[in-house]
This record gives structure tokens, C-alpha cells and sequence, in this order.
């Protein structure tokens, strides 16, 4: 499109309330069914190298590797295993805290080891075009739009199914913790379960502490790596918007990272991305140390 056309359009869809999300949803609805109609699934990449397969896991030496749940991931991402033999092989801690929204499990699945991310609810408090939006799948759509266009990448973990019917997405497990895992056994507070007795839970001062514990901590480390990430994932066209420790895994065999949870990245060709993508920038700066192009420069 003409980029004035398109400008002129996006300031006018501006002024509707809602038409920006609006205008999203439709385009990452078009583009997973579009995805789902050319049997993109179909393509079956090979697994990351952090991937677990069936024949890892404890259980199945005793029950098969037939389709089943193996374990319920908790709010803070520990996994609670089903079979008892399977506890060891899970990062299991001794509290389980209930996930806020969205029920993750990780389950065997046409012989692939996958977590099961169903998008039904946001917590009480949401907003109410959270509530609105969730509702009609865009957070859903997003996701399963940004991880058929990261399939290629070493770095995020690949989408194998797409469930319209339940809203569920099928993504390959990756063993390992993330960088707030991390952090969080080296003795800093920054997990939900640490955080939601003390009513810091929402408190706008959370993400700066952590963010201050890992630069004086492992941040130095890690840094390179995660500008490499950043910079395949943009070149796909899309921004992750939900910037944090939490959403970085490091693989447990290799040591690489990986990138997760795309429900609120931007994609290029939808509304606003250029202004998103600086958004994206600045909070990766924010949280990495990064000097990336971001909306203040
Ligand atoms: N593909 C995956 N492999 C391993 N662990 C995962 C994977 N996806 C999610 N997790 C774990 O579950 C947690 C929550 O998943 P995420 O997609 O970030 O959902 P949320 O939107 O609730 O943050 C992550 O922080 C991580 O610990
Ligand atoms: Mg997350």
C-alpha cells in the first residue's frame, strides 16, 4: 500500500476506539488460517536442540508415548508432574502457585513433548478490552501468528499445532529454566510465589528490582545473545511487547536461549508497528542493557 495511504488510514482508524486492536486481530486471524489452510504445520521442522523428546521422559518406558498429559505447569513456570516417575525429571518446587490466567500443561502429543497453552480467561481484574479482546481470540491469534513466522529460528521453540476449537497452541518443551528462575536461586525475590504474600504482585517498582539484579548479576552474560534473538526475531517482523526475565529459557542441555510467550508482539503489517517496534526496543533495552533504535531516539 501507499505509505500516505497507509498513514492517512491509520490515523483515521486511530480515533475509533478499539479499531487498532481491531484491525489486529482481523490480520493475525487472516494470516494463522491462511498459515493453517497452506499446511504450514504440516512442514514438521526439526525440533531445537533443547527440545525434550518422548523417549526422555521417565513414564513412557512404562506407559508409551501415546498422547497424554504429563505434567501442569504453575504460575511461576515449575512443572508438577503427573506419573510419580516423572517428578524427577520435572523442575518441580514444593509450592505450587496457581496460574493467574491461561492453563499450561505439558503433554505428549502425536509423538512430540509439548506444552498445551489454552487461552481461556484473564484474570478478574483485567481491563475490560482485555477481557473484550481475549475473548475474541486476539491474544491467541498473535501468538500463533508470530510462531509460524519465528519456525525457522534456533532461538524460540517451534509451534506444532493449532487447536481453533479450544483456542490451544502446541509448542515444543524446552527443558530448562528461565533468566527469572534464575535469578530467583541465587536468593533474589523475584518470583510470583515470593512477591504475591508481601502484595508486591502488580507493584510498578517489581520490574526495576529485577531488572537491577540481573545487570549487577548474570546480565553481562547473556547480553550478546539476546541482542542476536531480538534482531532475528525483527527481521521476521515481529516485536515482542512482553519484555521480561520470565520469557527467556536457557536450555538445559545446550545452554542457549530462547524466547517465548509472543501473546502481545507486534507484527509488521499490522497497525502502528514501526511506532511498537521502538516500544519493543526500549524495553529490551530496558531489561537487557541493549542500545537498540527505540522510540526515544
Ligand atoms: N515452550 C516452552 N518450553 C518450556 N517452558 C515453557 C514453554 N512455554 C512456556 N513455558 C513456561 O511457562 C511459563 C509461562 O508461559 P508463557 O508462554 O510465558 O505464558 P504467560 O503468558 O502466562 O507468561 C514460562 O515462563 C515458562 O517457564
Ligand atoms: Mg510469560
Amino acid at each position: 500500500m501507499n505509505p500516505e495511504l497507509r498513514r492517512a488510514l491509520d490515523q483515521g482508524l486511530r480515533r475509533v476506539p478499539g479499531m487498532d486492536a481491531a484491525t489486529r486481530l482481523l490480520a493475525v486471524r487472516i494470516e494463522t488460517v491462511r498459515a493453517l489452510l497452506a499446511r504450514r504445520l504440516d512442514e514438521n521442522p526439526l525440533p531445537v536442540p533443547d527440545a525434550v523428546t518422548p523417549s526422555d521422559i521417565p513414564s513412557v518406558a512404562e506407559l508409551g508415548p501415546g498422547d497424554r498429559v504429563l505434567a501442569e505447569l504453575d504460575q511461576d513456570g515449575f512443572a508438577f508432574a503427573i506419573h510419580p516417575a516423572d517428578v524427577p525429571f520435572f523442575n518441580r518446587r514444593s509450592e505450587k502457585m496457581p496460574r493467574l490466567r491461561y492453563r499450561l500443561h505439558v503433554v505428549l502429543r502425536r509423538g512430540y513433548v509439548c506444552v498445551r497453552k489454552r487461552f481461556i480467561g484473564q484474570p478478574r481484574n483485567a481491563s475490560l478490552d482485555a477481557h473484550l479482546f481475549s475473548l475474541l481470540g486476539l491474544f491467541f491469534y498473535n501468538e500463533a501468528a508470530s510462531l509460524l513466522r519465528l519456525r525457522d529460528l534456533p532461538s524460540v521453540p517451534r509451534i506444532r499445532d493449532v487447536h481453533l476449537a479450544t483456542r490451544a497452541l502446541f509448542i515444543d518443551y524446552v527443558r530448562g529454566k528461565t533468566l527469572q528462575q534464575q535469578l530467583a536461586e541465587r536468593g533474589e525475590k523475584v518470583l510470583d510465589i515470593d512477591l504475591a504474600p508481601l502484595g508486591q504482585l502488580f507493584d510498578p517498582d517489581r520490574d526495576r528490582r529485577e531488572i537491577e539484579a540481573f545487570a549487577q548479576g548474570e546480565g553481562d552474560d547473556y547480553r550478546d545473545r539476546v541482542e542476536e534473538i531480538v534482531r532475528a526475531m525483527n527481521a521476521r517482523g515481529v516485536a515482542p511487547l512482553d519484555v521480561k526475565l520470565g520469557n527467556v529459557l536457557i536450555g538445559e542441555k545446550t545452554g542457549a536461549l530462547y524466547w517465548i510467550d509472543f501473546e502481545r508482539a507486534a507484527l509488521e503489517g499490522t497497525p502502528r508497528y514501526r511506532e511498537r517496534l521502538a516500544e519493543h526496543h526500549d524495553l529490551v533495552n530496558r531489561w537487557f542493557g541493549l542500545s537498540l533504535p527505540g522510540g526515544g531516539a
